[in-house]
C-alpha cells in the first residue's frame, strides 16, 4: 500500500516537473520571438517607413503596391487610360472633370503622385488657387488623420486642395489603418463613423471580421461634399450618402430629396450624379460577403516567410495571387478561378456597354432638343430619366471590382439603367417630332479620346500647360516644405534597446 502511494506520487511529481520544463522552455521561445519594439511610434506618425522599422515584413509587402507590372482582363495595377479605351466617357462626363482625365487606380503607393499628376487637379499656382477642394485629400495619406487631429475635422475639410499641398505628402499607409500603440485596427475617417450613426449604428461594435473589411470602407464607397451641414455652412463636408441604405435607390433617392447634384451635363443639362466607387456598397450584396468573407481575405491573404506568418499587404488585384487569396478556400485550379472571375467581368462589361451607347444617344438628343427650342418644362423628366439611368451606369461601374464581387447585383443595376434610359430615349423622339425633328439626330465622331474632348469643347493643351507649369513651380515648394517639417518631427526611428 505505501509503495503504491510512494508509485502515484512519484508518477505525479515527474508529470508536474515535465510541465514546468515544457513551460520554461515556452517561455524561453516566447522571449526569443517576443515582439520587441525598435521605435516609439507617435499617435499621429503619418510616415510608412517610422512604421516600417517595428512591423519589416508588413513595411516590406506594403512597398509592393509601388508595383506596376500585373494586368488583368480589366484590372490589375498598369496604368490605364480610361478615356482612351473608351471615348464615350468623355460625353458622358461633358462639364465635369472625369472628362479632362480618368485612369484606372493603381496601387496606395501612387496616391499622391497620381492626384498631383491628374489633370482633374488643375494647375493651381498657390494657396486659394485651383477647382479642387481639400475634401479631395480624405482618401490619399495617413497625414490626414494627422491634420484632422492637429486642426479638427471640418478645418481640414476647408480651403482649396493646393492649401495642403505641402501637408498631405505620404501615401496611403499604416495610420490610416492601425493604432499604433497596439496595432488593433482602427476607423481613422470620421465621414465612415458618421454614416454608420446616420444609420443608427454604432461602429465600435463591429467585429474583428468586419474591420477587416470596414478599414477599406473608410475610402472604398460612394460620397458626395455636403456644403449646407448645419453649423458647418461653406465647407464641403465629405459625406456618405447611406442614411436611406446603401442600395443604388437608396442612395438615389437621398440625393434627389435633398436636390443636390455634382453638376450639370454640359450637353444635356441634365443635373447629374457622379458615382465615385461604391466598393463596399455593392461588396456587401454579394455572396462572399453574405458568407462573412472580409476585403482582406482576398486582398491582403497570409503570406508565410522564413517561416512566419504575417499578413500580406500588397494590396493589389487578387488575381495575381490566387494561390493565397483564393485557394485558401477554394479548390478549384488557379486557371478556373481566374476563368470564373472573367466570365463574370464579361458578362456585365456587355450590358454596361449597351447601357452606355443608349446615355451617349440620349445626353446628344436631349441637346438637339434644346437646340430646336424645348422649354424646361418639356425637358424636366427626361433630364431626370438620364440622371437616373447614369446614376445606375456608374454605380456599376465604378464600384471597383462589383462585376465579381456581386454580379447579380450588378447586372441587377445595369438592367434599371437600361430602363430608365430607353424610357429617357421613348420621351425625347416623342418631344423631338413635336419640335418638327422627325428622323434619328446624327451622332457626333467620338471614335478617339481626342475627338470626344473636341466634341465637347475643352481646350487639353491649356489644361496639360497648367499642369506642367504646377509641376515645374509650386509642386517642387511643396515637397521642399514637407521635407523640413518632418525633419522637424524629430527622429522618431531612435532605438529604445
Ligand atoms: C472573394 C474575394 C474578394 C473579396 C472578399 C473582395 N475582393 Fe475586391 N476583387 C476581387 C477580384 C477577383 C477582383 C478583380 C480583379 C481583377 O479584375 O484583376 C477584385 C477587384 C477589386 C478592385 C479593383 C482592383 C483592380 O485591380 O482593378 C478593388 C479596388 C477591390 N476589389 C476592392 C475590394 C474591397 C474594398 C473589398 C471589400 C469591401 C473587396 N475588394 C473584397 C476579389 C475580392
Ligand atoms: C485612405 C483611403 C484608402 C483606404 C483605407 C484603402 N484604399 Fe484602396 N485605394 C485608395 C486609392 C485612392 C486608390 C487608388 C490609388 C491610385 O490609383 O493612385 C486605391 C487603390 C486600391 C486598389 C487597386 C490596386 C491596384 O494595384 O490596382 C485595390 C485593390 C484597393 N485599393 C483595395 C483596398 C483594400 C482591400 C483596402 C482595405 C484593406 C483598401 N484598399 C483601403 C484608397 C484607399
Ligand atoms: C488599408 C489598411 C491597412 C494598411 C494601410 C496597413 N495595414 Fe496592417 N493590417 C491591416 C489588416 C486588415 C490586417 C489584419 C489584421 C487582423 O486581421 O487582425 C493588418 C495586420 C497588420 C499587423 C499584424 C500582424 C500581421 O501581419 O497580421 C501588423 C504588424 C501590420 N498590419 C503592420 C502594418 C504596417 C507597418 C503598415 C504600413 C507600412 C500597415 N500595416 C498598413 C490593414 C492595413
Ligand atoms: C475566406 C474564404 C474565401 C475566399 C478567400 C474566397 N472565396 Fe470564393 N467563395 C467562398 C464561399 C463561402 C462562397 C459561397 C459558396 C459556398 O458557400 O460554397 C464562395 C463563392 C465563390 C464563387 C461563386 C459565387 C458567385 O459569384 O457566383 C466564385 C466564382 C468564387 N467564390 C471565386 C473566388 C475567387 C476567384 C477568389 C479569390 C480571388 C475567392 N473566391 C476567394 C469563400 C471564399
Amino acid at each position: 500500500m505505501k509503495n503504491k502511494v510512494l508509485f502515484v506520487v512519484t508518477i505525479v511529481a515527474v508529470f508536474l516537473l515535465g510541465l514546468l520544463a515544457s513551460s520554461i522552455i515556452n517561455r524561453k521561445s516566447e522571449a526569443k520571438y517576443k515582439f520587441v519594439p525598435k521605435v516609439d511610434i507617435s499617435e499621429n506618425e503619418p510616415r510608412n517607413k517610422v512604421w516600417g522599422e517595428n512591423y519589416p515584413k508588413e513595411y516590406q509587402s506594403w512597398l509592393q503596391t509601388a508595383d506596376t507590372t500585373f494586368s488583368s482582363a480589366q484590372g490589375g495595377s498598369a496604368m490605364r487610360d480610361m478615356l482612351e479605351e473608351d471615348p464615350r466617357l468623355v460625353v458622358l462626363f461633358a462639364g465635369y472633370g472625369f472628362s479632362k482625365d480618368y485612369n484606372q487606380g493603381r496601387g496606395h503607393a501612387y496616391a499622391i503622385e497620381d492626384i498631383h499628376n491628374s489633370l482633374r487637379t488643375g494647375g493651381p499656382t498657390g494657396k486659394g488657387d485651383g477647382p479642387m477642394p481639400a475634401t479631395c485629400w480624405t482618401c490619399k495619406s495617413p497625414d490626414v488623420p494627422r491634420l484632422m487631429s492637429e486642426n479638427g475635422i471640418a478645418e481640414f475639410y476647408s480651403g482649396k486642395w493646393a492649401d495642403k499641398g505641402e501637408e498631405v505628402v505620404n501615401p496611403i499607409g499604416c495610420a490610416d489603418c492601425h493604432d499604433p500603440s497596439n496595432m488593433k485596427l482602427r476607423i481613422t475617417r470620421p465621414a465612415l463613423v458618421e454614416a454608420f450613426d446616420a444609420m443608427g449604428k454604432d461602429i465600435n461594435q463591429a467585429t474583428h471580421q468586419e474591420m477587416r473589411s470596414l478599414v477599406c470602407a473608410q475610402c472604398h464607397v460612394e460620397y458626395y461634399f455636403n456644403k449646407k451641414l448645419p453649423g458647418k455652412e461653406g465647407v464641403p463636408y465629405l459625406v456618405f450618402p447611406w442614411k436611406e441604405g446603401m442600395a443604388v435607390e437608396d442612395m438615389e433617392k437621398y440625393y434627389d430629396n435633398i436636390e443636390f447634384s455634382d453638376w450639370t451635363h454640359k450637353v444635356s443639362k441634365a443635373p447629374m450624379l457622379k458615382a465615385q466607387h461604391p466598393g463596399y456598397e455593392t461588396f456587401v450584396t454579394g455572396v462572399h460577403a453574405d458568407r462573412g468573407v472580409s476585403c482582406a481575405d482576398c486582398h491582403m491573404p497570409y503570406k508565410s516567410e522564413g517561416g512566419q506568418k504575417f499578413t500580406d499587404h500588397h494590396i493589389q488585384s487578387p488575381l495575381n495571387n490566387t494561390a493565397n487569396a483564393c485557394q485558401a478556400c477554394h479548390r478549384e485550379e488557379s486557371t478556373k478561378l481566374m476563368a470564373n472571375v472573367y466570365e463574370r467581368q464579361r458578362k456585365s462589361t456587355e450590358n454596361r456597354l449597351k447601357l452606355e451607347d443608349l446615355l451617349v444617344k440620349a445626353h446628344v438628343e436631349a441637346g438637339k432638343a434644346w437646340e430646336l427650342g424645348a422649354s424646361e418644362e418639356q425637358m424636366k423628366a427626361i433630364l431626370t430619366d438620364i440622371r437616373h439611368a447614369q446614376w445606375r451606369w456608374d454605380y456599376s461601374a465604378a464600384s471597383h471590382g462589383a462585376s465579381f464581387h456581386s454580379p447579380v447585383e450588378t447586372a441587377r443595376v445595369i438592367g434599371g439603367g437600361l430602363d430608365k434610359a430607353a424610357e429617357a430615349r421613348v420621351k425625347l423622339a416623342r418631344l423631338l417630332a413635336d419640335l418638327g425633328h422627325n428622323k434619328p439626330v446624327d451622332m457626333p465622331d467620338i471614335s478617339s479620346k481626342e475627338k470626344a474632348q473636341e466634341y465637347i469643347g475643352l481646350d487639353m493643351e491649356k489644361l496639360k500647360a497648367q499642369k506642367e507649369t504646377f509641376k515645374e513651380n509650386l509642386l517642387p515648394k511643396w515637397m521642399e516644405a514637407a521635407k523640413a517639417r518632418e525633419a522637424k518631427m524629430g527622429e522618431k526611428s531612435v532605438s529604445m534597446n
